[in-house]
């Protein structure tokens, strides 16, 4: 069956189905057999993962009922996009550091690492198969998501030794509704972390999402776009700001500075983040990546924004506070540039100095 081509005029950040996704194997046990093999013993080399192939995009997934990802969530994912150019390249954004990502979160799921060239060539294959789903320059963009699940029947608890690499994409709009965006968005503040510290926050796993959707849909509810975690630390004092449901968080002090909560076991280390610390640093902006606690945002803040993939960047217009009173934030001035900088060298309109970008 042929996927029709959406209307590119209202995406959204909603799943089209697509003529193709990439699927590969992998086994554990035959990554023992690549280590005997160099000791001599004359197992199967590079068996470790199987050859991977695009596939029909109507084509279901089969799973075993007691399949690891099923019962104990033995899975991660990432998200980046492709983005077609004016003169007709498409252009996919630091695929470099979501292989790595994809690997890391892989090490601490216990999952078997997906080689970072097979990445590259899963993520292009997905691209090339689908180009016609790539939205024209500037009517969108198209997401990726790769997928890695634990899929050997596992009924005690662990990963398994069987393993599952799949990759699909969507063309996207934005993630978020042109009302939320109208003036900026409004976040719930929430006195509590996404991840429980010492969890899986810095690795992008199955099991950091679903926990918070009720939170979400609650301060949906109360007409916030979306929420805003807070950590108070075990010892006692100030809470720390963390991240939204889906996305890094800045504050732009009146000091100058601008500062992002820094990377750990709860917030995880994104790209847009990264990207965004790069080029404020880049205009002579000093940046810093530490402890931001919600006081300082409200006395000291100039201005908010929120960072990821999927969300790009994204003004802070009020952070709903646990006791109902509601701080409003500084007019974006920072947030839009960096934006447009940003979304220039992802879809082609300036030059990538940063080695960011890779053409498929
Ligand atoms: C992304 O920004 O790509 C993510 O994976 C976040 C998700 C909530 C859409």
């Amino acid at each position: 069956m042929t996927a029709p081509i959406p209307n590119w005029d209202n995406l959204g950040f909603g799943h089209h189905a697509t003529d193709a996704y990439y699927l590969a194997e992998g086994d554990a046990n035959l990554a023992q057999g690549d280590a005997c093999l160099a000791q001599g013993n004359g197992a199967v080399a590079g068996a470790t993962w199987g050859p991977g192939e695009a596939v029909a995009g109507d084509r279901p997934l089969s799973l075993a009922p007691a399949a690891a990802v099923l019962s104990y969530a033995c899975g991660i994912f990432e998200g980046l996009k492709a983005e077609r150019t004016s003169d007709g390249r498409l252009l996919l954004f630091r695929p470099h550091d979501h292989a790595e990502r994809f690997r890391r979160s892989a090490e601490r799921l216990q999952l078997l690492p997906f080689p970072h060239e097979r990445f590259l060539d899963a993520v292009r294959t997905v691209v090339r198969a689908n180009e016609r789903f790539v939205p024209p320059a500037g009517r969108g963009t198209f997401y990726l998501r790769p997928l890695e699940h634990g899929i050997a029947p596992m009924l005690g608890l662990g990963t398994g030794s069987r393993y599952r690499v799949v990759v699909y994409g969507s063309p996207v709009g934005d993630y978020h509704a042109p009302q939320a965006l109208e003036h900026g968005l409004r976040l719930k503040v929430l006195p509590f972390s996404r991840v429980a510290p010492g969890g899986t926050g810095a690795a992008k796993a199955m099991g950091n999402y679903p926990g918070g959707l009720v939170h979400k849909q609650q301060a949906q509810q109360q007409g916030c776009a979306d929420v805003l975690y807070t950590l108070v630390p075990s010892g006692g004092g100030p809470p720390l700001l963390q991240e939204t449901s889906g996305s890094n968080v800045f504050c732009w002090l009146r000091s100058g500075a601008l500062v992002t909560p820094a990377t750990d076991d709860t917030v995880l280390a994104g790209i847009t983040r990264a990207s965004v610390l790069t080029l404020a640093a880049e205009w002579g902006i000093p940046v810093a990546e530490q402890a931001l606690t919600l006081d300082e945002v409200i006395t000291e803040g100039a201005e908010c924004f929120c960072t990821g993939t999927a969300w790009t960047v994204r003004s802070v217009a009020e952070l709903a506070l646990a006791d109902g009173r509601v701080h409003r934030c500084g007019p974006p001035t920072l947030a839009p540039k960096l934006r447009a900088a940003l979304r220039a060298i992802q879809s082609g309109a300036e030059a990538d100095r940063w080695g960011w970008t890779l053409s498929v």
